[in-house]
């Protein structure tokens, strides 16, 4: 184990109450490509504002086309070695609340309770109306798309259909914002994984975390603006540095 594995064994068994923030970073090694590495999902596209989505059919219809072509990656992955570790914290009571900016579900399927899984951009394993918020399900609305380019519209009131995550431009969801306000303020230790830091009001917690007297870890593969303010920073793959922290295979 190396020094820096060692460090973050230690932080973990010094902390009462941790709290746990991430990013795409930690789904990557199931096989879901993070945003801004090299070969991102922003170094093909350009993300879809809201109200684009909202003005224009032709907009919606290039949401649903890269939706269903994401959702092949997210519909075969399974937790893996960093959402294993997460778990077991979490399982163990150090850590009471994962505040996660990934749509994958990944860490409620590895077995975290969702009253311990803070989604802060949505959840994009289903849909749901942005008029009236009834939940549409993926399956039927993929069928219709590709049969023959169908949008959905709200079953109940006719409304526009979104997968249920939060687009750049779109409100954050106010009782994630809560949940994870009372969250960062409340712990010993905040650690962040995969992450470049760069998405707020998101990538505001971990400095109210270490402003409000917390110690703040970083694992991230490349270096973020928030380095500079963390206890600990490791640049390393997160499967590996907290699997080996927490002795999780
Ligand atoms: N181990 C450690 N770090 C990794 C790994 C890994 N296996 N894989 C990727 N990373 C790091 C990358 O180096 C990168 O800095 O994870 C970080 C992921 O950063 P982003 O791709 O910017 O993802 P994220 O920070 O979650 O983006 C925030 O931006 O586009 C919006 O809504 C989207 O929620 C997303 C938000």
């Amino acid at each position: 184990m190396d020094e820096y594995t060692e460090k973050l064994r230690n932080l973990i068994q010094l902390s009462d109450r941790m709290t746990i923030f991430t990013g795409a970073g930690i789904s990557t090694e199931s096989g879901i490509p993070d945003f801004r590495s090299p070969n991102g999902i922003w170094s093909k596209l350009q993300p879809i504002q809201f109200q684009d989505f909202i003005d224009s059919a032709e907009m919606r219809a290039e949401a649903w086309r890269r939706k269903i072509i994401i959702d092949k990656d997210m519909q075969k992955a399974l937790p893996n070695r960093g959402h294993r570790a997460v778990a077991h914290l979490v399982d163990s009571g150090k850590c009471q609340t994962v505040i996660t900016q990934n749509i994958d579900g990944l860490h409620q399927d590895s077995g975290i309770p969702d009253q311990n899984v803070v989604e802060l951009h949505g959840n994009g394993t289903y849909a749901s109306c942005l008029q009236c918020s009834l939940r549409h399900e993926l399956e039927p609305i993929f069928e219709a798309f590709n049969r023959d380019n169908t949008l959905p519209v709200c079953r109940h009131c006719g409304g526009i259909v979104k997968t249920a995550t939060v687009s750049f431009g779109q409100a954050m969801p106010e009782e994630a914002m809560r949940l994870s306000e009372r969250s960062t303020l409340s712990c010993d230790l905040f650690i962040v994984l995969g992450s470049s830091l760069v998405v707020f009001p998101a990538a505001a917690f971990p400095q109210i975390a270490k402003q409000n007297g917390a110690k703040l870890v970083i694992v991230n593969r490349e270096a973020t603006d928030q380095d500079r303010i963390a206890d600990l920073v490791v640049h390393q793959e997160i499967g590996q540095v907290l699997g080996d922290a927490t002795g999780v295979d």
